[in-house]
């Protein structure tokens, strides 16, 4: 089944090394002090490439927000079913319990259905809350005269500041476990191959 069309692989490999790139130089420059000038990256380094992968990420994001709108690739990040949430639940049963016990997936891979339930709800989680909030609020941080100054007595910055970290820590968990379950399809690398050829294959 051809489901991953060229577009969304292209914007997928610069997402995910941009995040990586993010990740690396955000941690650097959270734990970097005046006495431990270079954490990973020095300071003034990974400023220059947090903002260059920032931009580079919010230019792709507009990509694949557009290309969702525009292609039918969207309609695989739509909740219509009723039962969502038993299906959830299905989903959550089975790879916490069922696929240790050799069980059958509870949501095949299909043309019309292309993420299971659970898959379904992080990534929207993902793309459409987590990822727009990192860029409101990193766009805060890099433009700090138009963030607002103070809310309810609290600096502005530092609210601006802690929702960008969690938003930040919250996508590097995703891709821990976003990675994690790419290895559960019917063999460990067939998942990524799929995003790499744009078929999925379920031998
Ligand atoms: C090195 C890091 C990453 C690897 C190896 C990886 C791997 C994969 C693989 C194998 C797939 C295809 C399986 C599937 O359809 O679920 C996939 C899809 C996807 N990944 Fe990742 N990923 C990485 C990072 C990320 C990051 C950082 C995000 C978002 C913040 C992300 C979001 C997505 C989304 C939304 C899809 C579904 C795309 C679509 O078909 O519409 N990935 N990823």
């Amino acid at each position: 089944m051809y489901l991953y069309p060229k577009w969304i692989r292209v914007w997928h490999l610069i997402n995910a090394a941009m995040f990586l790139i993010l990740i690396v130089t955000g941690i650097s420059m959270q734990y970097t002090d005046k006495e431990n000038a270079s954490y990973v990256v020095g300071f003034a380094k990974a400023v220059k490439w947090h903002n260059f992968a920032a931009i580079v990420l919010v230019l792709n994001y507009i990509f694949f927000v557009t290309g969702n709108l525009l292609t039918k690739n969207g309609r695989y990040y739509r909740i219509g079913r009723k039962d969502f949430m038993s299906d959830l639940g299905k989903q959550f049963k089975y790879y916490s319990v069922g696929m240790f016990k050799g069980e059958k997936h509870p949501f095949p891979v299909t043309e019309e259905r292309k993420f299971n339930p659970l898959q379904k709800l992080t990534y929207i989680l993902a793309m459409y809350v987590a990822v727009p909030l990192l860029i409101i609020s990193g766009i805060g941080l890099l433009l700090p005269e138009i963030t607002i100054k103070t809310f309810f007595g609290v600096s502005g910055l530092i609210l601006t500041d802690i929702l960008h970290i969690t938003m930040g820590f919250f996508l590097s968990i995703f891709m821990i476990i976003h990675i994690y379950t790419c290895t559960l399809g019917a063999k460990p690398t067939s998942l990524f191959w799929g995003m790499i050829s744009g078929y999925h294959r379920e031998e």
